[in-house]
């Protein structure tokens, strides 16, 4: 037998399984779902978003990445034991003209940019907003956020959407809103309120970065900018009490390969490992004269072990030291130019794993090791620890220790212990990211459920699995068969907010 039929043999998924999860969705539906294995917790009262790429074709043309298909809402209400779905759309201005004409209007664009930089340009209105990333409900707004633009807001009921949303104002003309806000639950500068944070990035031969902290009611608290040296691309951020925390990776823009589309975004970032990653500490209180001790308000930029990161866990600050949980590939995980991602090589594409970083802003001394070696992504904690130390992870897995592959499973982390647990949808079913909702007066970090999406392959269906977070070994204590397919999602959130029919729920 060959060494690659032997590999291919030892796989915990087929690769046609895992094609079919990426077959577009164009149905738009409403149902209470019926089909329920298991039973859904009496307790758990509020509503679960997902946003993801519906369509991954135009009218039969099959649009290049996944990253660019049109953004679906998925809306789970829960109520009494019951769940309501509903999925739409975000009609974008790009959604709505390509649905009319029947074909892809803006698969050029991204071949035709200038010279010197189509990522620097790519992100702005010029181009599709395609609202697909994540969505949130905070300060009585529903909002689908796209790194490149401003968000899209939609009625949390019945998902229709409402149009792009400045923010009161806050965003102006050429201004984005970064697709991972993180939510600080207790802020010592607001005596102990909840804010969210967000940023917006331009990237350029100067990248700067813009923070946002806005209150429970969606008014901004704080907002500054820097600019720091170098291209940068920054996906996601983490928070500490004190701290906006980038990973400034170490790619450059090479502008030649540019003209193969957005396929080949990951050629058009060189990846160079001997240079490296920079950590980027922007202090979240800005300096004011009346406030002693309110710090210089300057970016510290400390060098690390060159890693490429899309995703941070989380982030807290003890004594001196800033801790970073953050998910580490060994380099820019791209796809080849010219191969349709759907037969992407996973053998050749480097794995995420988890990483905790050490750093000292005083010394700058950093340091940091691996807790976990498989491959994982898309990791989720206890809303009330973001920003804190805490003692349970949970991310989404490969169904195999080593090697990269589609995610099957979900991994529950104790990072005092070292335990794990671990529930696997394979052979035929396939995850993303997991959500932690906490029990209402939850006793214990891990007292609440972790929602999950799992395409079944056997059944050409998504579920969405209800686990008990305490032992998630145990399976899920509900299985919600949809009626249909979601194409694997990206990001998503659950408010305690119940958005379904009947009697609005308001916590
Ligand atoms: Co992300």
């Amino acid at each position: 037998m060959s060494p690659s039929l032997a590999s291919s043999t030892s796989l915990s998924y087929s690769r046609e399984d895992w094609q079919k999860g990426y077959e577009s969705q164009r149905n738009e539906l409403d149902y209470w779902i019926d089909d329920v294995e298991g039973e859904i917790p009496q307790e758990l009262e509020g509503t679960l978003f997902r946003n993801g790429p519906g369509l991954l074709d135009i009218n039969g043309q099959p649009i290049q990445h996944p990253f660019d298909g049109d953004g679906m809402i998925s809306q789970v209400a829960f109520s009494k034991g019951r769940a309501y779905f509903r999925n739409r759309f975000v009609r974008t201005t790009g959604f709505v003209e390509e649905q009319k004409a029947g074909k892809i209007l803006y698969r050029g664009v991204f071949g035709t940019q200038k010279p010197g930089g189509w990522l620097a340009n790519a992100f702005d209105l010029t181009h599709k907003n395609i609202a697909n990333t994540n969505i949130i409900y905070w300060g009585g707004k529903l909002l689908a956020l796209w790194e490149g633009g401003k968000p899209y807001q939609l009625d949390p009921y019945s998902l229709e959407t409402l149009g792009l949303d400045e923010l009161e104002g806050i965003l102006q003309e050429g201004n984005t809103f970064a697709a991972h806000p993180r939510i600080d639950p207790s802020c010592h500068m607001d005596g102990g309120e909840p804010c969210l944070v967000n940023f917006s990035v331009k990237p350029g031969r100067y990248t700067t970065i813009e923070i946002y902290e806005f209150n429970s009611n969606g008014d901004m608290l704080r907002r500054q900018a820097h600019s720091i040296p170098g291209f940068a691309f920054l996906h996601d951020m983490a928070i500490s009490p004190n701290y906006c925390i980038f990973f400034q990776n170490p790619v450059r823009l090479n502008p030649l390969p540019f003209l193969l589309g957005f396929r080949a975004a990951g050629q058009c970032l060189a990846y160079n490992p001997n240079e490296t990653t920079k950590i980027l500490l922007i202090p979240r209180q800005t300096p004011a004269a009346d406030r002693p001790g309110s710090g210089d308000g300057k970016v510290k930029i400390i060098d690390t072990e060159p890693c490429f990161v899309f995703h941070h866990a989380n982030a807290w600050e003890e004594g001196d030291e800033i801790f970073i949980d953050s998910v580490c590939y060994d380099s820019f995980p791209s796809v080849e130019p010219n191969v349709d991602f759907r037969e992407v090589n996973f053998d050749t594409v480097p794995a995420g794993q988890l990483w905790r970083f050490q750093v000292n802003p005083k010394t700058q001394e950093t340091s940091h090791r691996v807790l976990e070696g498989r491959c994982c992504e898309f990791p989720t904690l206890h809303p009330d620890r973001v920003g804190r130390s805490y003692r349970y992870l949970y991310i989404g897995a490969a169904q195999s220790a080593t090697g990269n592959a589609p995610l099957q499973a979900v991994l529950k982390i104790d990072l005092e212990t070292g335990d794990r647990q671990i529930w696997s949808a394979a052979p035929r079913g396939f995850t993303g990211e997991p959500l932690f909702v906490p029990r209402p007066n939850g006793t214990s970090e891990d007292d609440g459920w972790i929602m999950l999406l799992i395409y079944d392959a056997a059944y050409h269906r998504s579920d969405v699995a209800i686990l008990d977070a305490r032992d998630l070994s145990l399976g899920p204590i509900a299985r919600l068969h949809l009626k249909h397919h979601i194409p694997y999602a990206l990001h998503g959130s659950f408010t305690p907010d119940y958005f379904g029919p009947g009697t609005k729920v308001k916590f």
